[in-house]
């Protein structure tokens, strides 16, 4: 299909304009006071994910040339070549199918051949891999698991499985090594022994340095502490499981290059996950997901939840001209759902070209950031309330917490909704040091209970909006070039730090190099 970039499309246009004329003047308080049905028309229900929108700038009009421009840059179409398996991940020459990996076995009549070709190695995989975590989670001699992973290998695991800590069996620990750090790699061996112990090497490449070297330690440790039964100490999650077995990894659970790294939680890279909260339940988190991936493909774009925050998304980045987007979490099981949601966004729409490789005149991906509340009412809300630039904010509650201490869930709503309505109404104090300006635009996700089906939807929620803005900014939202100049250069100076050789480099990169040799 062709994309059309969307600064040449009538809506763009027609968004400038109304931006000039009304949007940027937007007083949500007074348009909240005038209409009583702007609460349900900015509201919107979605599998697992309840979601008021009302508290952000936007208006009915906005909201429907928003609309317009998804129709006219082909926003449904390009959704539709994803499900359809087309190698929408262009300069990969790569189809892009984390939805795949979610869709039950007898799946609906709507699937199309791409996904009935690979359903079934889809699903013989996933049922090995949970069958090798039930018996993970049986084995009684087995009480750490340590995954030794990065990037999308290490932050979606790493969150769901914090996240779903409350249904996982306490007899067994999670451990999470992701840096070349080798403080990170010594704390966690210093807990293990070998016999109780089984690492997960998850990397889609097997290359990665990080976790190369990671693994080779934690090998050299296995080996030098007694352990020779590698096979059952010892598994690979990997795309290139020819790589496992040469590194000496017989158990392996494999994927495919068209499930991108941080959309790779939902294949074997979730293996921590399955043996944390069980086959079960590592099934109810694919299903939610599915949900919200029926609901992102059939729905229509007006009621569509993750079209209307991508739209909106577009609406603060490139008309408001906000760069940063904060996500708030009140539940601290999703403590590392912010640094998960990082790469997300950022990896997949930072980019600065079009899908025909030319640069953009227009802005992509904000940053992205947070913390849980309400600890971060605590040390940034400061600037979000009375700060010189705006930041959308994303405030996502759970109705029902799962512990008994009575008290505490009450005040933690009462400081959800507190802050959203704080940064909506602001408070007038003369203009000084106590005013609070307001009109300041918050999302509310609300779920009933962090289970894994509601996870589940909501990731599949956010994997959405990024692909609707990526697709509006007509940007490959599916590679991650900007990550590899780097690992290149640290490949040419680790021997320099060795050697002292600094021919060819920078005078500050030399510099530096000498005062770490001295
Ligand atoms: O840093 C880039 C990246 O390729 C991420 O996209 C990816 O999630 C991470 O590295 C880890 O890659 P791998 O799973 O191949 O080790």
């Amino acid at each position: 299909m062709t994309r059309i970039r969307c600064d040449r499309t009538p809506a763009w246009r027609q968004l400038q304009a109304a931006f000039e004329s009304s949007g940027k003047q937007l007083d949500v308080r007074s348009a909240l006071a005038q209409d009583p049905q702007r609460f349900a028309q900015f509201s919107q229900s979605a599998p697992y994910v309840f979601a008021d929108l009302s508290k952000n700038r936007i208006d009915a009009a906005t909201e429907q040339l928003l609309l317009d421009l998804a129709a006219q840059c082909g926003v449904a179409e390009h959704r539709d070549a994803m499900f359809a398996g087309s190698a929408i991940n262009h300069t990969e020459q790569r189809p892009v199918g984390h939805v795949l990996l979610r869709q039950p076995r007898a799946a609906a009549a709507t699937a199309n051949d791409w996904e009935r070709a690979q359903r079934e190695q889809v699903h013989t995989t996933l049922d090995a891999m949970l069958d090798y975590a039930e018996r993970v989670r049986g084995d009684a001699a087995i009480t750490d698991i340590v995954n030794i992973g990065i990037g999308g290998s290490d932050l979606g695991p790493q969150m769901a499985v914090r996240a779903l800590g409350d249904y996982a069996s306490p007899r067994q620990r999670l451990h999470f090594v992701s840096n070349v750090d080798g403080h990170e790699l010594a704390a966690t061996l210093a807990l293990l022994k070998p016999a109780s112990t089984v690492f997960l090497i998850a990397s889609k490449t097997f290359t990665t340095i990080e976790t190369m070297t990671n693994a080779l330690s934690a090998k050299a440790w296995f080996e030098a502490q007694g352990g020779t039964d590698i096979a059952r100490h010892f598994a690979a999650l990997t795309t290139n499981v020819a790589a496992a077995q040469a590194f000496g990894i017989s158990t392996t659970f494999g994927f495919w290059d068209w499930v991108g790294g941080r959309y790779s939680l939902w294949s074997a890279i979730g293996l921590p996950i399955a043996i944390a909260i069980g086959a079960a339940a590592f099934r109810e988190l694919l299903a939610g997901a599915h949900a919200m991936d029926v609901h992102f493909r059939g729905a229509p774009l007006a009621q569509n939840l993750p079209v209307r925050l991508g739209l909106l998304d577009v609406w603060y980045r490139n008309f408001h001209g906000f760069t940063s987007r904060s996500i708030a979490p009140y539940h601290s099981a999703l403590q590392r759902l912010p640094a998960y949601l990082q790469q997300l966004e950022m990896e997949s729409n930072g980019k600065r070209v079009d899908a025909q490789g030319a640069a953009l005149p227009y802005c992509t991906a904000p940053v992205l950031w947070g913390e849980p509340g309400t600890n971060g009412q605590h040390a940034y809300f400061q600037m979000l309330h009375q700060g010189t630039d705006v930041v959308p904010l994303e405030f996502i509650a759970v109705k029902k917490p799962h512990h008994q201490l009575a008290a505490h869930h009450p005040l933690l709503l009462a400081n959800v909704l507190a802050q959203a309505q704080a940064l909506l109404m602001g408070k007038d104090d003369a203009g000084g040091h106590r005013h609070f300006p307001g009109n300041r635009p918050s999302t509310f996700l609300l779920l009933d209970e962090l289970s894994p089906a509601a996870l589940g939807a909501l990731l599949a929620l956010q994997e959405h909006r990024v692909f609707v803005s990526g697709s509006i900014w007509n940007i490959n939202s599916f590679d991650q070039w900007g990550v590899e100049l780097g690992k290149v250069l640290a490949k040419d100076i680790a021997p320099r730090l060795d050697s002292g050789d600094s021919t060819g480099l920078d005078a500050s990169t030399a510099g530096l190099l000498a005062r770490l040799r001295s």
